[in-house]
């Protein structure tokens, strides 16, 4: 079988490329129902993160078959002469429907995900592709609905086109379905192919469907820090506070290999800081664990639970440092003590502090390990879905204490 298509025959890169969309598509609709049946939690996130990697593939797909179609043009097969009008009508209704849903429905899950910051990670391989659009309740909405009804046409598209497959090879007894199939002539060939794809197939579904996530999830077990229940003293007199409303404390944790930003929006810092050679001074931050926001209201929620945050029993985090350091290029890194559902665990900042006259900027970053904390309990522990390294970033607009 040649790889281009002749008028007789496709070839084998466009019948690799139908039956892989083929097996891609039934894997999506078996995904989507398995998460839908899921309860909120890190086997749905795993769930639909398959559903997402297997949609861009199909779509990297579909825009592969319609480049070989235009490369292919004028020597492929055509629809049998005999056709009825109506037929060809629907032929080619079935077909052109195909291909746009086939593009479509990806896209609106894409900019679904986007729009409920849940960027898109393809097998978690490679950095996270772009967000398409803010994140928006309203139109994470529209776009859900978008996706559902793009699916049910799919369905009915793809029916069509299976019973017009049907009607080809047992009434119309033509070659439409035989010129698709690989080593049409030869008919045990063409079964032992067949079979080899189906167990292939199947093994693959096998490991993309939420079955196999019991014996795939490396519970990853983590030191815990000691447990203190001291405040670290946020409330010290300090030469700077916060204005909350100019500041940013943000978070960026990997889900299914995508970074996503979270923000805290009741938080304060007062600071004691003299910069130099020999900077001194403290830093005392306290955070209200109840505001942190990643643009979605159910995880919130779950960010908050006792697996998580545990936001009922610790309603606040605090830093504390003391410790001060000046790095060649300006920069300062702060020796401090984070402490966060209780457990208290040394975490170093990188800071830079900026006067301008009765206001400061402070902007940093740190990085942490969340099971340091006990952030991840029970099906949370595990790294393969939600990585234990979270970073966080700010920039705290300061102000003088009069
Ligand atoms: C041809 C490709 C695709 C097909 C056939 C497909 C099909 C489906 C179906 C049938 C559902 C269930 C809809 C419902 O009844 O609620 C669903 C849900 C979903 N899909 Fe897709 N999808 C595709 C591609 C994508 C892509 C590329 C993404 C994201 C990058 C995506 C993200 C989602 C999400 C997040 C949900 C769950 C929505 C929710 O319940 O919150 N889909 N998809």
């Amino acid at each position: 079988m040649s790889l281009k298509n002749t008028p007789l025959r496709w070839g084998a890169v466009a019948q690799l490329l139908h039956w892989v969309v083929v097996w891609a598509i039934l894997t999506q609709f078996l995904l989507a129902e398995a998460a839908e049946e899921l309860p909120a939690g890190v086997g749905k996130l795993a769930t639909l993160a398959r559903h997402k990697s297997v949609g861009i593939s199909i779509l990297l797909l579909v825009v592969l078959r319609l480049a070989w179609k235009q490369y292919n043009r004028g020597h492929s097969p055509a629809l049998p002469a005999n056709l009825k009008p109506y037929e060809v009508w629907l032929a080619r209704l079935t077909h052109h429907g195909l291909y746009a849903l086939l593009l479509l429905l990806p896209l609106s899950g894409w900019l679904m995900s986007s729009a409920k910051n849940y960027p898109v990670s393809w097998f978690g391989i490679g950095p996270a592709l772009p967000d398409l659009v803010s994140p928006s309740d309203t139109l994470f909405v529209l776009l859900k609905a978008t996706h559902e009804v793009l699916a049910n046409l799919l369905i009915v598209l793809a029916l069509l086109h299976v019973a017009g497959a049907l009607v080809h090879h047992f009434i119309k007894r033509d070659d439409v379905v035989r010129r698709m199939l690989p080593f049409a002539r030869n008919a045990a060939a063409r079964i032992t192919v067949m079979l080899v794809c189906v167990v292939a197939g199947g093994l693959g579904l096998a490991r993309l469907l939420p079955g196999d996530m019991a014996g795939s999830t490396a519970a990853t077990d983590s030191a815990q820090g000691t447990t203190t229940n001291t405040d670290a003293g946020a409330n010290t007199a300090s030469v700077w506070v916060t204005d909350r409303t100019r500041s940013t404390l943000e978070f960026v944790f990997t889900q299914a290999g995508a970074a996503t930003t979270g923000r805290f929006s009741a938080f304060s810092a007062d600071v004691d800081f003299t910069p130099g050679t020999i900077p001194v001074g403290r830093l005392a931050v306290r955070i209200e664990m109840n505001s942190a926001d990643t643009a979605d209201a159910g995880r919130n929620e779950q960010l908050g639970s006792v697996d998580l945050f545990n936001v009922a029993g610790h309603p606040q985090a605090t830093y504390d440092a003391t410790a001060f350091t000046a790095q060649p290029d300006g920069s300062y890194r702060a020796e401090g003590s984070l402490t966060l559902r209780g457990v208290s665990v040394p975490v170093p900042l990188q800071m830079r502090f900026t006067p301008e006259g009765d206001e400061a900027v402070l902007q940093g970053t740190a990085s942490l390990d969340r099971l340091a904390f006990g952030v991840g309990q029970g099906e949370w522990k595990s790294t393969e879905w939600i990585a234990a390294e979270v970073k966080v970033a700010f920039n705290v607009r300061l102000v003088k204490r009069r």
